[in-house]
């Protein structure tokens, strides 16, 4: 089907070319009069639009809402820009515009970024990877240039920054598509263990080592082995790993016989690879050897414009998964998260929309369902705001009533996905096998003493929050409204939920 694209008339002679030129390029196009018919149509019955080109009136309000709008749903924008803008880089970037060119613009011009813009965003659908953001764009462009050649690639960011989506991104969209892609986290295992893992070891080569079994490397044998957390290497490791890059041979633990594979290596890494190589934990000539293309992922604090849309995607996802009627979130709600400081990136988004739709009682997610230390994370706190002086005691227990909730919540949900893997697992033969648990930042340290303990293998959704609810009000001498505030939730809901459960 051809892909769809909307023209505003703003600049009626520039639009009537541009439509002409993508007509005959086999686009599917509409010219649109006012910004009133775009929204209409990006809202719209049938399909929204791949690409919208707007031929002016950039300044105007209008211009703004749209591009917002387009923004939210993953809908590219190509701004025509007047010859006469004084910085058009930074109007495209202020707009929140996918591309811009400056007028007067070739019909051919526009037909070919258009064209771009498509590919752009059809390689956003195969990968997952979603932003509108420049680094974001970026990183899919490397990813492009990447994926035909087998040179190593290092990618640096957070935790939770995507590195792992974006190596299997690489991985899908290269020629060894078909092979295995198998990740190993270099952190998750003590020295001996990481070295059997990574390239095997033969029978009797040590205590328990009952049978030979192939290592990493040679699983990935034709595919993609993922690194993360490569800087965590012991050095002993470091300068096995230093030679399977260099000539792609290595031993098993025990072995006396080189084994040759055919691997393309990912690496990843959340701190500095160079510092550590500065403070003598990494070997240097590893580090040359990484760092032949590198994908940097900055921070979400960085890229907040991406929130809205990722926010929304996100609750679209649960609200199906969860099978929930849901409404979305309220613009104050989505202001919160957009200031929020996101030290677990993408990850601790995504994990905490979930456990937003699974809990909110309204169908929408509120201001008052976000989780306080979300809120006073943000960036509001250094800049003079006054602070919260914690210390009253009712707060310390309603945080920690809140704390226990929302961790119970994440470690249900955790389960939920260890055992959607186990049960995938045989089916989808080796695609990926993952050494690591799950990233330490989705669970903070337990408060000391911990308290409570709610949730026990075999409780639902339902008995979490039943437990929760009947924690709460004991934390709370029985204050429904208190109750109701450490959870987080209206006193009518809880009233709802006291009666649904029977606590009443
Ligand atoms: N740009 C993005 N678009 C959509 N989902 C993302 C994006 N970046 C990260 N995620 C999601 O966030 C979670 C963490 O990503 P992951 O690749 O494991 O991060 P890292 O390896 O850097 O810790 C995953 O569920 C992933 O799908
Ligand atoms: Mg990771």
């Amino acid at each position: 089907m051809a892909d769809r694209i909307l023209v505003t008339t703003d600049d009626l002679e520039h639009a009537v070319r541009v439509n002409a030129g993508l007509e005959a390029a086999g686009f599917d196009t509409a010219m649109v009069s006012s910004f009133d018919d775009v929204r209409q149509a990006v809202r719209g019955r049938g399909l929204p639009p791949d690409c919208i080109i707007l031929t002016g009136g950039l300044h105007e309000t209008p211009a703004r809402h749209l591009l917002a709008s387009a923004r939210d749903n993953a809908i590219s924008t190509l701004g025509l820009v007047e010859a006469t803008e004084p910085n058009p880089k930074e109007l495209a970037s202020e707009l929140g515009l996918t591309a811009w060119l400056v007028k007067p613009v070739d019909p051919q011009e526009a037909v070919t970024t258009t064209r771009r813009l498509i590919e752009r965003r059809k390689l956003q659908q195969r990968t997952g990877i979603l932003g509108e953001s420049s680094p974001i764009q970026e990183v899919l462009v490397k990813i492009e240039q990447m994926a035909p050649v087998t040179s190593t690639v290092l990618v640096e960011g957070e935790s939770g920054t995507g590195k792992e989506l974006v190596a299997k991104g690489i991985h899908d969209l290269s020629p060894r598509r078909g092979k295995p892609f198998i990740a190993v986290n270099c952190a998750a295992l003590p020295e001996t263990l990481l070295e059997s893992e990574l390239f095997g070891h033969e029978k009797g080569s040590f205590t328990g080592a009952a049978e030979r079994r192939l290592g990493r490397f040679e699983l990935a044998d034709g595919g993609t082995i993922f690194l993360d957390e490569v800087g965590e290497c012991p050095p002993a490791t470091q300068v096995k790993l230093l030679r399977v890059l260099e000539d792609r041979t290595f031993f098993r633990v025990g072995g006396v016989q080189p084994i040759q594979v055919d691997v393309r290596v990912i690496a990843a890494t959340n701190r500095s690879l160079k510092d550590g190589v500065a403070m003598g934990q990494f070997r240097d000539d590893l580090f040359y050897r990484l760092n032949v293309l590198t994908i940097y992922l900055p921070p979400l604090r960085e890229r907040r414009s991406d929130i809205p849309l990722l926010v929304r995607r996100f609750i679209a996802e649960f609200a199906a998964q969860h099978d929930r009627q849901f409404k979305g979130i309220t613009p104050e709600a989505l202001q919160i998260l957009v200031e929020a400081d996101w030290p677990g990136n993408v990850r601790q988004l995504r994990n905490l929309i979930e456990s937003m739709v699974v809990l909110a009682p309204e169908g929408e997610i509120r201001a008052g369902d976000i989780p306080p230390d979300i809120r006073e994370r943000g960036r509001g706190l250094g800049s003079g705001l006054p602070m919260r002086v914690p210390g009253a005691s009712r707060d310390v227990a309603g945080q920690e009533v809140q704390f226990i909730l929302r961790s119970l919540v994440e470690l249900k949900l955790q389960i939920e996905e260890l055992r959607r893997r186990v049960e995938e697992r045989p089916a989808r033969r080796v695609e990926m096998i993952e050494v690591a648990p799950a990233d330490p930042l989705q669970l903070e340290p337990a408060a000391d003493g911990g308290g409570p303990v709610i949730y026990r293998a075999g409780m639902t959704m339902a008995d979490v929050e039943r437990a929760a609810i009947e924690a709460a009000l004991k934390e709370t001498r029985g204050n429904r409204r208190k109750a109701a505030e450490v959870l987080g939730i209206g006193e009518r809901t809880l009233y709802r939920k006291l009666k649904e459960y029977q606590l009443a």
